[in-house]
């Protein structure tokens, strides 16, 4: 069952036309004229996909790709992965809703969740996306608590709804800058990027201890003492796979615990083995209060969960889990089948070990080429910051758009925007495939240096 992907994976990149082909600009253009507001990535390489099995995603012109992106960090165990599949299907033709009644793939999911997460991280309600469960996890920490103010940090993201936007970023010309912004009672503190860190030590190190003594300052001067929860990505996804120095999540918990605050840890994007562990949070043998889980929690299928600590269980009956499908019999079918592929599969020693090599690699293209700022990532969540200098590590955006499209048109279906080349492989790749993708994108960088000027 662990090779299913590989026959479909034998001859890409298979490129038949130039990209986007012209039958993707057709549906492109046609689909444009009614549906609004795409994302940078697809503007920049309108393609339109019809197919995915694996590793690879192949468009209405033939082409096949190699998947870097799964979907969006989230058909993590292959795109229509067979075992994952078929338990929709089965479910899509016996009972497809039953409201948040138990059913039999419910009961088993429960079992299977509290089973795999660590500690007693046992109580927990299903969502449809994933922000909804951060949305239900910030209802969690105010049933708890019985306080409404939440911290959270410079260039997280949280989701697009009220709550959650204010826990993120709010870009320039989004919405959320049109008109009052952040909720009140929800505030913004930075967080440490050793690549770029706002305070250091005097040999140069970042100071993490600075950080968690200006939390401690920021709850004494700026909240009314009400402080609910820290909502934090473990590890920064959306901004540029970017994770903390490894003493940022124990120093931080401890402030949570002599404050009594809560950690609400969104794992969305990160967790479920994408860093090699079934939580991000792991890596650093700290058990959150609350945790949101999402993405390649169903593995493509929309469901999401939100989960606390069996001390806080009781909490929850403060708010419903009623919603319209959250927790579906399909879902539930689609996150209990996801998480015995990555048991029966051993998807987190394949990510670790991959992972490894990944970064091997990625430390030889830093020294190899002059825009390669810094390179980031654990397991499959992975980043290439491009700069124009590396002494003065101005973000390169313009290298970050032409390196993305040209690794496209190489056959790399990836995600980045930014300066940041942001990686998201689906979790069953092997060495062969990573070392395929990374070649694509080190000759596109190699291109762009060559168009400005440095070699
Ligand atoms: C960390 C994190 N939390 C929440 C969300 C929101 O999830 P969704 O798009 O499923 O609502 C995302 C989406 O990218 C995310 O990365």
């Amino acid at each position: 069952m662990k090779d299913w992907w590989k026959e479909y994976a034998a001859d890409i990149p298979k490129l038949i036309t130039e990209t986007p082909g012209p039958r993707s600009k057709e549906l492109h253009n046609r689909t444009t004229r009614y549906f609004k507001g795409l994302s940078s990535q697809v503007k920049l390489f309108p393609v339109c996909f019809e197919k995915g099995y694996g590793i690879t995603l192949t468009d209405v012109d033939g082409n096949k790709y190699l998947d870097f992106s799964s979907g969006i960090y989230v058909t993590s165990l292959g795109h229509c992965h067979p075992k994952i599949s078929e338990a929709v299907s089965i479910w899509a033709k016996k009972l497809m809703n039953a409201h948040d009644f138990t059913t039999p793939v419910k009961e088993k999911l429960v079992e299977k969740v509290a089973q795999v997460l660590p500690g007693k991280l046992n109580a927990m309600q299903f969502y449809s996306d994933g922000t909804s469960a951060v949305e239900a996890g910030i209802r969690a920490a105010r049933a708890i608590t019985n306080r409404h103010e939440f911290i959270s940090c410079y260039r997280d993201f949280h989701g697009k709804s009220l709550a959650a936007v204010s826990c993120a970023q709010m870009l320039r010309g989004d919405v959320h800058s049109y008109g009052p912004t952040r909720a009140s009672g929800f505030y913004m503190v930075p967080r440490p990027d050793p690549y770029r860190p706002l305070w250091t030590k005097t040999d140069g190190t970042i100071d993490t201890d600075r950080y968690i003594s200006f939390y401690e300052e920021f709850i004494m001067e700026s909240t009314v003492g009400n402080v609910s929860a820290f909502v934090l990505e473990p590890a920064q996804g959306w901004a540029g796979s970017i994770f903390p120095p490894d003493d940022f999540f124990p120093k931080l918990k401890k402030l949570c615990e002599k404050y009594h605050l809560l950690l609400l840890d969104d794992e969305v994007l990160a967790g479920m083995g994408r860093t090699g562990e079934w939580l991000c949070m792991n890596h650093w043998n700290i058990i959150p209060d609350i945790v949101t889980l999402g993405k390649s929690f169903g593995n493509g299928f929309p469901v999401t969960a939100m989960v606390v600590d069996e001390e806080n269980g009781e909490a929850l009956e403060k708010i419903s889990a009623s919603s319209s499908y959250g927790g579906n019999p399909m879902a539930c079918a689609a996150a209990l089948a996801s998480i015995e592929v990555i048991e029966e599969e051993d998807i987190l020693d394949n990510v670790r070990t991959v992972g490894k090599y990944f970064i091997k690699r990625m430390e030889i293209m830093k020294n190899d080429h002059p825009i390669i700022g810094d390179i980031k990532g654990k397991g499959f969540l992975l980043g290439i910051e491009l700069v124009k200098d590396k002494q003065t590590k101005e973000p390169f955006s313009e290298a970050g758009k032409l390196v993305y499209q040209k690794a496209f048109r190489k056959g790399l279906a990836w995600i980045p925007a930014g300066h940041i080349l942001r990686m998201s492989p689906p979790l069953i790749m092997d060495e062969k495939y990573a070392g395929m993708g990374l070649d694509m994108i080190e000759e596109s960088i190699a291109e762009v240096e060559t168009a400005f000027g440095y070699h």
